[in-house]
């Protein structure tokens, strides 16, 4: 099976001017302002598109981005990747919530740091979920780097329906207009390459404990950064949370014949993954986890990750929109996996989580 050259099939993330590296943050790898904002937009306009055509419920994404910008209509298998990577993602960490719920009882505390989160909507719709915030108290950290988080700062004081959802005394953060602080939800800006950084905004500013289970997620981030910075970030992560878990989403098998025409094509966009050698196999993505001193990794492509939603549901959107080559969409999803990890788990059950 030949892999699709089109645009259109391939995922539609920017990391301009990346370059496989395994060198700290540099010049290099410091993509422009404007083409890391370009990959978090094009991320949300393809999720809108595929809310409105039904694909799934998120009542506050169309809040996040502004009215005039305009995309391509995507192939329906780009759809269903969106829809496979979101539900898949929610699954583990609504999973995560009610694991750690269950071990703690009405003490039930947990933390959830997005890296990366562009405009992304996590904080939400699980407050919008009464009955999972009677029952935990959530506390989500956004961060990414400041340009996103300008704007994504701004769509939240504007809208009315983001805005009534945070609580507590709302205030700036030391970005004053940027970043923000609430009693559930902060916003930062910092570069994920920069322990340091992420150390002072996580642990200073946003005030994260430590000792309270932390779920970690990276949405098609880790890929921007160069093997070392990743190693850093995770050993890092691993050393200060006593409990936590990540979940990560990226590109697999980039070293067959299907991924290196997805590499070349992407890099034909601009699009150059930096840690695209760490990416080759399952097995790659789970000791990168291990090595930075996390108990247990498990990862699972697409294909296999699809068996963990409800079918019904996955049967229901197959009806939205017919998908030309099924075997093309097959290779897409082997081409992309997630990665469960966690650490420190003993007392709270999280080591019985099961990808799928
Ligand atoms: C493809 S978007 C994904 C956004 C979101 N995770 C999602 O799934 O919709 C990648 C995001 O990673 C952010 N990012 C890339 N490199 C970063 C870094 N070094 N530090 C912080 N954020 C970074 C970008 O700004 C962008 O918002």
């Amino acid at each position: 099976m030949e892999p699709p050259t089109s645009p259109s099939y391939l995922p539609s993330y920017h990391p301009t001017e990346l370059r496989r590296s395994t060198s700290n943050t540099s010049a290099s790898d410091t993509a422009s302002d404007e083409s890391i904002m370009n990959t978090n937009e094009e991320a949300t306009l393809c999720k809108l598109d595929a809310v409105r055509l039904g694909y799934w419920d998120d009542p506050f994404l169309s809040q996040m981005i502004h009215g005039t910008l305009r995309h391509e209509r995507k192939a329906p298998d780009m759809y269903k990747g969106y829809y496979a990577r979101v539900k898949c993602v929610e699954r583990l960490v609504l999973n995560f919530i009610q694991t750690i719920k269950t071990s703690k009882g009405v003490e039930a505390s947990v933390q959830i740091v997005n890296l990366g989160a562009g405009y992304d909507t996590l904080y939400w719709r699980l407050k919008s979920n009464a009955a999972l915030n009677n029952a935990v108290k959530i506390k989500v950290v956004d961060l990414d780097l400041l340009p996103v988080i300008s704007k994504k700062s701004h769509a939240i004081r504007t809208h009315k329906k983001l805005c009534d959802l945070l609580t507590g005394e709302v205030r700036d953060g030391e970005i004053p207009h940027a970043e923000l602080h609430s009693e559930g939800y902060d916003l930062v800006s910092a570069d994920m390459r920069d322990t340091d950084e992420i150390s002072r905004k996580l642990v200073s500013a946003c005030k994260l404990d430590p000792n309270i289970p932390t779920l970690f997620i990276a949405e098609c981030v880790l890929i921007y950064m160069s093997t070392d910075s990743t190693k850093k970030l995770l050993t890092w992560i691993a050393q200060t949370f006593r409990t936590c878990a990540f979940i990560n989403y990226e590109q697999v098998r980039m070293n067959d014949h299907f991924g290196e025409i997805m590499f070349e094509a992407l890099k034909a966009q601009g699009c150059l993954l930096a840690d695209a050698d760490a990416c080759e196999t399952l097995e790659m993505h789970e000791n990168r986890f291990v090595r930075a001193g996390w108990t247990r990794a498990q990862a699972g492509d697409m294909n296999t990750m699809c068996q963990s939603l409800p079918q019904t549901d996955i049967q229901r959107v197959d009806r939205i929109a017919m998908i030309d080559e099924p075997e093309v969409l097959q290779q897409l999803f082997a081409h992309y996996c997630i990665v469960w990890a966690y650490k420190g788990a003993d007392s709270t059950g999280l080591g019985n989580i099961q990808l799928l």
